[in-house]
């Protein structure tokens, strides 16, 4: 059964609340990371995996795109994305894992940030290479593996006396598996395979990997909010395209 976490009340407020107040990542690194990976999306159907409140669902038909199904386990998170009406966006409330679909129904797939919630990604992998149709693509962000390796310690930053982030700890790198933290309430469990296991489930479904981006803030967002540097020390999102033969 895999876990439900954004529909833990406390977990929701917090997530919720870095959200609208644009203080996470998302909207200065991940999300335009994943608009630049998008091929071309005019009248294509697309399937979004772990869609959250729907704004990548929607970033999908303002950019053409002819129907989009968002998939998403946390009924918190759909009562979101449903608050948003729009005739051309479906959503399934089920798990990525238990989604069905019709052998080569999608011209894309996307998912942005939901893999590393995964037990067995290389499964989803397998039947996502079905779901597309010839020459589609699949596009996914997640958590990047320097940064889910860390298990047993609290995983960031090595601080100094005064505060200061010295260092990013990056630990037990090779030892794949199950990892729980705490991020707004404890025991978030999340699973950590190294980034060459990432390309190599996606190779070995027959999906051509294409693309692969590590991104950082463009100077601008850097120079309004410093803090962002920081991202240029270690690597927080992992993206990739890949196209169906
Ligand atoms: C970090 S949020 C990202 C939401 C959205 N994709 C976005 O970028 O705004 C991760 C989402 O994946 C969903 N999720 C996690 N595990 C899931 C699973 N096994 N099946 C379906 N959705 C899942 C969570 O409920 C959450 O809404």
């Amino acid at each position: 059964m895999p876990q439900n976490i954004y529909d833990n009340p406390e977990f929701f407020a917090g997530y919720s609340s870095l959200r609208d107040r644009k203080a996470g990542l998302n909207d200065v690194l991940e999300q335009p990371a994943m608009r630049s990976l998008l091929p071309g999306v005019h009248g294509k159907t697309v399937l979004d995996l772990g869609c959250g409140d729907g704004q990548f669902c929607r970033t999908l038909i303002e950019c053409g795109a002819a129907a989009v199904v968002g998939v998403e386990i946390s009924e918190r998170m759909l009562e979101l994305a449903r608050s948003h009406d729009n005739a051309n966006v479906t959503f399934e409330h089920c798990a990525i894992e238990d989604f069905v679909a019709n052998d080569e129904s999608f011209d894309l797939i996307t998912s942005s940030l939901a893999f590393h919630y995964i037990r067995d990604l290389d499964k989803v992998i397998v039947k996502i290479a079905k779901w597309l149709r010839s020459g589609g693509h699949l596009v996914f962000s997640m958590e990047h593996p320097v940064c889910t390796a860390a298990q047993g310690i609290q995983p960031g930053w090595q601080t100094n006396a005064g505060g200061d982030r010295e260092h990013w700890i990056l630990d037990r790198y090779h030892d794949e598996g199950v990892r729980r933290s705490h991020w707004f309430v404890d025991d978030v469990i999340k699973y950590h395979r190294t980034m060459a296991s990432v390309l190599n489930m996606v190779i070995e479904s027959g999906l051509s990997v294409d693309r692969v981006l590590e991104p950082h803030a463009i100077e601008s967002a850097e120079r309004e909010r410093p803090s962002l540097l920081d991202e240029r020390r270690r690597p927080p999102f992992l993206l990739v395209r890949a196209r169906k033969p």
